[in-house]
């Protein structure tokens, strides 16, 4: 019996932190790809990625960049964040007398306070770079100044300067298609191959005010206004397209809120969605962090049964293959579209929030973690999930968002001439990668992912492609590395999966667990997840049950209640509601109590 989009509803939930080996061995059974067709994907990825290589001179700046400043070092690292303070400076001269006041002064240790903060920004910095913790040397956290002096010293300040100013350019402009939108389509059209498509993001998430979510909200109905395709009259998935981060919009977008963010967030959406469709464009909700999928799936829904937005294709959701539960979602997806009668488009993504995902929940002190411990499962996932889309295509319109070339080459595999679909990458990624492959199969659709705005929004975008860029484990950092054999680089997932029985990473311990290596072991603690509907419902079971308990409480003295008069206790956050009553003890039970003890 097929399930109801309720029953999958609970599947999802109750999967979100599952045991890793049994999610993998569901997946690695759900897979139908034959050994021999996978390795016809690696041989066709590995033919690419030479291309590719033989290329490499086309690569961008970044490239460039992370070679020259290796960002698992120090200087790398610290450069990274004078030019994170550079990045808000308006003009050239500014800049520049910044730059000099930083280095020449030494002011860095001088402001203890803030040049520690600085460097506390370096280690985040250094983690989130090199996927590890990098412990600064002492000599950097300790004496900054004479740490940088001597670095400008064996440098030379010229060196620092460029490196600076380097770091600032392509930070500034790498991975952002323009400041404002005339400025992005401008640069957009002028960078791409004509035909290309666009996804519009404004950049700008995590609202933490109502007017950051109002500014956020302006700039999106702007954009939509500009990039409006009512002439052409192209359908949805031949025209541009708006991506949005519900986070933007709403100050309290969490789980803990869903009454006020079915009220108050909700309509926004529905606004921007309703004006994207008038526009004739594509509008796809982003997928941002793994507890707030949940609340992104309720709004999904209801914009899906919205009369007015009835029989749209437009309508766009983003599957992350890193979270245990995202095959489920794509069924969820799938079964959505045929009960509302729409044909959705899904862009997959392996997931770009994968060390927060992890710090998280061992922060919160989680059952397990919602994301794979281990690269290849995504992997795997991503495979299972785009098999599942492409048989759907009767409601599901995919689209393939990736930089990896094995990714690639799965997708090419597993499409036939009659499915509908498209690739995407991001700007200022994977440029080369998709040249290469519009080279040779000129038919192909490539979507563009394109943030636009100014440099105060980029942040929090930017660290995620620095961490995309500059983790080991990614395939965009050893892609154009002639050092790295390309049959190391490209290796098929499902064997990848089955090397190691574990089912998990043996170096990434369960959040409870991650203090078992210590000399004296101690249990992290265990958290409730408030943002997990399933371990609310838990709570808020065990609060009624001890609500409707009539709790009461007394002095105790050699083991005996005593009388007294007794008080009512309310609860303090709904005063009518008594919790039970309490005889305070009185100077005869205290005077009694201090006898016995004496
Ligand atoms: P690969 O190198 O093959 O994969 C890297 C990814 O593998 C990591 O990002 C992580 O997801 C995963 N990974 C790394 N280490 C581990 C590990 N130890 N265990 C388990 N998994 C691991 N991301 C979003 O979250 N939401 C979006 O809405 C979104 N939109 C995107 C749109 C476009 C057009 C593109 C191109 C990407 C988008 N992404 C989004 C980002 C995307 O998730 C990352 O670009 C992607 O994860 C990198 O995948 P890859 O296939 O290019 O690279
Ligand atoms: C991100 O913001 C691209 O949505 C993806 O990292």
């Amino acid at each position: 019996m097929t399930p109801t989009l309720k029953q999958i509803r609970h599947s999802i939930r109750a999967a979100t932190c599952a045991p890793e080996p049994e999610v993998l061995d569901a997946l690695l059974t759900a897979g139908t790809l034959s050994g021999a067709r996978r390795e016809a994907i690696r041989q066709q990825s590995i033919d690419l990625v030479e291309r590719c290589r033989a290329k490499s001179h086309k690569a961008g700046t970044l490239d460039a960049f992370l070679h020259e400043f290796g960002l698992s070092n120090n200087e790398g690292i610290a450069l990274m964040c004078l030019a994170e303070a550079l990045l808000r400076v308006p003009d050239e001269e500014t800049a520049d007398r910044l730059i000099a006041e930083k280095i020449h002064s030494g002011d860095w240790g001088a402001h203890k306070g803030r040049s520690a903060s600085r460097f506390v920004n370096a280690s985040v910095w250094g983690l989130m770079l090199t996927g590890r913790v990098v412990g600064l040397d002492e000599e950097i956290t300790g004496d900054t100044a004479s740490w940088v002096r001597r670095l400008v010293n064996s440098l030379g300040e010229p060196v620092v300067r460029q490196a600076m100013m380097q770091a600032m350019r392509i930070m500034g402009s790498q991975y952002v298609l323009g400041r404002t939108i005339e400025e992005g389509l401008k640069n957009g059209l002028a960078d791409n191959p004509s035909g290309t498509l666009f996804s519009l993001d404004m950049l700008g998430e995590g609202a933490r005010t109502e007017a950051d979510a109002g500014r956020h909200f302006d700039a999106y109905t702007a954009a939509i206004r500009t990039i409006s395709n009512t002439e052409n009259d192209a359908p949805v998935a031949g025209a541009n397209g708006i991506s949005l981060k519900l986070s933007a919009l709403h100050p309290r977008y969490e789980f803990r809120q869903k009454r006020r963010v079915m009220a108050e967030l909700l309509p926004r959406v529905r606004e921007l969605a309703l004006q994207a469709r008038k526009a004739g464009l594509g509008f796809t909700v982003d997928a941002e962090e793994s507890d707030r999928l949940d609340l992104s799936m309720e709004i999904f829904e209801s914009l899906a049964r919205d009369p007015e937005l009835a029989g749209w294709d437009g309508l766009g959701f983003v599957l992350q293959a890193y979270l245990k539960r995202c095959h489920l979602v794509a069924d969820w997806l799938i079964a959505l579209a045929r009960e509302t009668d729409h044909s959705f488009m899904v862009r997959l993504v392996k997931g770009a929030y994968w060390d927060g995902e992890i710090k998280h929940a061992q922060q919160q002190g989680l059952a397990d973690y919602p994301v794979f411990t281990r690269k290849c499962h995504s992997d795997v996932s991503y495979q299972v999930c785009a098999e599942r889309l492409l048989a759907a295509q009767d409601v599901i319109y995919p689209q393939f968002a990736t930089h990896n070339a094995y990714t690639v080459a799965l997708v090419q595999e597993l499409v036939s001439e009659d499915h509908a679909f498209e690739f995407q990458r991001l700007h200022g990624m994977g440029h080369l990668l998709f040249d290469e492959i519009l080279e040779k199969s000129p038919d192909t659709t490539v979507r563009v992912y394109a943030p636009v705005g100014n440099h105060k929004d980029l942040l929090p975008y930017l660290v995620r492609r620095l961490l995309e860029n500059g983790a080991n484990s990614s395939f965009v950092n050893r892609f154009l590395d002639a050092e790295v054999p390309t049959g190391e680089l490209l290796r098929d997932p499902v064997e990848e999966a089955r090397s190691q029985p574990l089912g998990r990473h043996p170096q990434i311990p369960l959040p409870g667990e991650l203090y078992a290596g210590e000399t004296s072991p101690w249990p992290n603690a265990r958290g409730i997840d408030l943002a997990d509907p399933l371990d609310v419902a838990n709570l808020l079971d065990t609060l009624v049950g001890a609500a409707a308990k009539p709790w009461q409480s007394a002095p105790i003295v050699g083991g005996e209640w005593l009388e007294g008069k007794q008080r009512e206790i309310r609860n303090p956050a709904a005063s009518d509601t008594v919790v039970g009553k309490v005889v305070e003890a009185d100077d005869a039970a205290i005077e009694q109590a201090l006898q016995r003890a004496t």
